[in-house]
């Protein structure tokens, strides 16, 4: 994929479902009793894979554009083959959990980049719980032997991790008691806020750990997903990168636990506001505007600590934003980074070098100095969409022609993206 740079960002968009919610959601409704319709799921491949794994536990499942419409009152039962989860680790390791509270044998596959990442995070405590689970060294393949009278536990996350924090909770739904998971670092909450909106009480209490008391199932029930606000991100940033750019996104995300990039980004000198604030079971949506150029002094550019896992899966695009801010920006304690689709640490310091910035990488994150002006470059994706799609915005503001190899792995979490992209960027 070739892109030219552009002159400004201008438009209005409506963005399709979030992932984190789509895939959250449907294992909800593939636990309901009565029917559920899902309107604005995510077109992301990686949903595609949690619908198909639950199709192959014989779950029934419609589709008609980005409407999901999931029968309810369906028991899982044993899949005839493993589950491929592609590239997905939100489908191994949220429906690892899922698998763990029931009475079946599955195994849970995924592509080369998924079988590469770490899963004793999910093995240590689903197996405290219970299940059985056999690994490749602590990889996928994994062969979950669940059972549906798991052990309640108090589980105090090694890694903070939304992920895994989900698929203990799931697992939780068929223990015979009470379930806890302490976060050291608070993660994404949509398990949370979603079991509450579909009425299956969980309490955050004030140390930020969770408990959930096992209910088994979901009433079910229906829910329009927010436009995905990591998605947003590019566009949000592409935007006010170019000076004279005016961008309205509409009915997207905003679940503080994600939009920590929309307050790093204003602290950076961005014009951006958030307005028609509305809420669809908890989860809180509406529309971002965002004008182009950076304004007043930047103090803040350091992000470390409680601040990565709400920052997680934007860190590549704000290190490409960091080449643009007087002083440049720090990114520290997010060795996390390591173990996505790709090494990101490592793809974005060697993309960000290869587009004229002067980048540190540490093991544990990177320094990039700014403002530098870029240039076209051939940029390497390692099939890892949020690398190639924070590299387009980088063509966006560079001098020249920039080459994005492996383009087609957008599709992950965002096949519209390109054609998007062009649809706002003028020239
Ligand atoms: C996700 C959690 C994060 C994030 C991923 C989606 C989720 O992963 O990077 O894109 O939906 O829970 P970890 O749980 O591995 O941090």
């Amino acid at each position: 994929m070739n892109l030219q740079p552009a002159r400004l960002i201008t438009g209005k968009l409506r963005l399709p479902g979030d992932k984190s919610i789509s895939h959250r959601v449907a294992l909800i409704a593939a636990l309901g009793e009565v029917s559920s319709e899902i309107s604005n799921f995510s077109t992301a491949a990686d949903c595609a894979s949690t619908l198909s794994c639950l199709r192959e536990l014989s779950i029934s499942i419609e589709q008609k554009q980005d409407e999901v419409v999931f029968a309810g009152g369906q028991e899982l039962s044993a899949p005839r083959g493993p589950l491929d989860c592609g590239n997905s680790g939100s489908t191994l390791r949220m429906l690892a959990g899922v698998l763990a509270g029931h009475d079946l044998t599955a195994e849970l596959t995924g592509d080369a980049s998924l079988s590469s990442r770490p899963m004793r995070r999910i093995i240590e405590p689903l197996e405290m719980m219970g299940a059985k689970i056999e690994s490749n060294d602590g990889k996928a393949p994994l062969k979950v032997h669940g059972s549906s009278r798991l052990n309640p536990i108090t589980y105090k996350l090694p890694v903070a991790s939304a992920q895994v924090k989900s698929a203990i909770l799931f697992a939780g739904l068929n223990a015979t008691g009470r379930t806890t998971v302490i976060e050291t670092s608070p993660t994404r909450d949509h398990t949370e806020r979603l079991f509450n909106g579909f009425d299956v009480p969980v309490t955050t209490n004030l140390d930020h750990s969770v408990t959930l008391w096992a209910q088994g199932r979901f009433p079910g029930g229906s829910m329009t997903v927010p436009g995905d606000i990591s998605s947003a991100a590019y566009f949000v940033a592409a935007a006010m990168l170019l000076p004279d750019s005016q961008l309205t996104i509409e009915g997207v995300g905003l679940n503080p636990t994600r939009a920590a990039f929309l307050s790093v980004l204003t602290s950076w000198g961005a014009d951006i506001s958030t307005t028609d604030i509305q809420t669809e079971r908890n989860e809180p949506y509406g529309t971002i505007n965002v004008r182009g150029g950076l304004s007043g002094t930047t103090t803040d550019r350091i992000l470390s600590g409680s601040m990565i896992p709400s920052l997680i899966d934007e860190l590549p695009l704000l290190a490409v934003v960091g080449s643009q801010i007087e002083g440049g920006i720090q990114i520290r304690d997010a060795s996390e980074l390591r173990h996505k689709e790709s090494d990101r640490l490592a793809a974005t310091t060697a993309n960000l070098r290869e587009m004229g910035a002067s980048v540190e990488e540490f093991d544990d994150g990177l320094a990039v100095a700014g403002p530098t002006r870029l240039h076209g470059a051939s940029i390497d994706s390692h099939g890892d969409h949020r690398i190639a799609m924070a590299f387009s915005v980088a063509a966006m503001i560079a001098e020249g022609e920039t080459e994005i190899t492996g383009p087609e792995c957008v599709a992950i979490s965002f096949p519209e993206f390109f054609t998007l992209l062009e649809s706002v960027a003028q020239r």
